[in-house]
């Protein structure tokens, strides 16, 4: 279901000292209600598409709307965001209750409404009774919660969360995941949430934007973005997968190793040199002589519930596999996939070009051309 759009950027770029360009021409729209995800390597530009939200700092060119209306000028204190930090940025000298109260106090509000407001935010996170508590005496996970009642209690429209889980060890880290994202269903406002984490992104968001160099090089729903990564960098970044050099011979026939395979991509250009991508948990092992590729198993480990191998095709190419069958190195084997598991990705294709191309050729398809 489509909301109406909170915040939209459009043609945004970010340069600093007029030199780097840190975000090159980036559009996007984000919904009221949902949970936004920024994924992407060190320096993509994350922490500065939030700035430019929050209102820290302005774009070097383009617009950003809010509910329709263009904010570039509107300064931070009167945009209606709040942001946790990765350290989360506590008062240390303050008590939890002060922390919280902080917005409230600047803002005039009366004595008992500040109790009132402090108190729900603080049960939202599950942190009453630590009212009057030091930040020092707080375990991280329970800062990291003190930080969101603080962003909440101000009834932002929207809260934006720089990679808030970082510093927290993974068990800590996947009960809050679960947390955060039953308190953005609960508050049913918009979480913009950082992370550089792909499982944290696939597992916590309804729509993930993948970043790479100042451009966001994809964005979709998780399982649009696993199952169909755009380009080499997508298919790289999320998940493990296996990315094999192969040639379009025409719609719908793929060739990877020598041989057509049927697929259920085309509009590219006939025996167009592509990359195709398969999961390595789409290829499933048959005997020999079976299947659709002959391997010979290379390299194998067990990793509990399943064995994960490097298997090697008579071309030469190296293929992952997940497998639950027992395989061992130099066993040879038959790989086997289904046309819909074969991914056919253009060199370097950007969303806009993909989005083109499929329409292109459905609507081909459908006019039977
Ligand atoms: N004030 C600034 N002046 C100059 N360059 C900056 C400034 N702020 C950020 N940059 C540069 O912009 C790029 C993107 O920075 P940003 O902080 O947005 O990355 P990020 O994706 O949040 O990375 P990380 O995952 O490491 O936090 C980096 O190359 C950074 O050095
Ligand atoms: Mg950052």
């Amino acid at each position: 279901m489509r909301n109406a759009s909170i915040i939209q950027f459009r043609h945004v770029t970010k340069q600093f000292n007029d030199e780097t360009v840190v975000l090159d021409d980036v559009s996007f729209e984000i919904e009221g209600g949902k949970f936004y995800t920024l994924l992407g390597p060190s320096g993509c530009g994350k922490t500065t598409i939030l700035r430019l939200i929050a209102g820290f700092i302005e774009p070097s060119e383009g617009e950003i709307f809010f509910n329709g209306k263009k904010i570039n000028q509107v300064p931070a204190n009167k945009r209606q965001v709040n942001t946790v930090f990765q350290d989360y940025a506590l008062f240390p000298h303050l008590n939890v209750f002060e922390n919280v109260a902080f917005g409230l106090r600047i803002k005039k509000m009366k004595k008992t409404a500040i109790e009132e407001k402090v108190s729900e935010a603080l049960s939202f996170v599950n942190l009453q009774g630590y009212e009057y508590r030091e930040i020092s005496e707080m375990s991280g996970g329970q800062r990291q919660r003190v930080a969101i009642a603080r962003a909440i209690v101000n009834e932002p429209k929207i809260i934006l969360l720089d990679e808030p889980l970082s510093a927290l060890d993974l068990k800590l880290r996947t009960q809050m995941q679960y947390e955060l994202r039953e308190l953005q269903r609960r508050l049913g406002i918009t979480f913009i949430f950082v992370t550089h984490d792909q499982e944290e992104a696939l597992a916590m968001s309804d729509e993930i934007f993948v970043l790479n160099k100042g451009k966001i090089q994809q964005s979709g729903t998780p399982i649009d973005i696993y199952d169909e990564p755009i380009n080499r960098f997508v298919a790289d970044f999320i998940g493990e997968s296996n990315i094999i050099k192969g040639k379009m011979i025409e719609d719908f026939l793929v060739e990877i190793a020598g041989k057509p395979f049927v697929c259920v991509d085309g509009g590219m250009n006939p025996n167009e040199p592509v990359e195709i991508v398969i999961r390595p948990e789409d290829l499933e092992i048959r005997p020999e002589g079976e299947g659709k590729l002959s391997v010979t198993v290379i390299s194998q480990l067990f990793r509990g519930v399943h064995y994960e191998a490097h298997c090697r095709d008579l071309e030469g190419n190296v293929w992952l596999v997940h497998t639950t069958k027992k395989i061992q190195v130099g066993d040879k084997l038959g790989l086997d996939f289904n046309p819909e598991d074969i991914h056919v990705m253009r060199f370097d294709e950007s969303e806009e070009d993909f989005d083109r191309r499929i329409e292109q050729y459905t609507e081909d398809e459908s006019l039977g051309k």
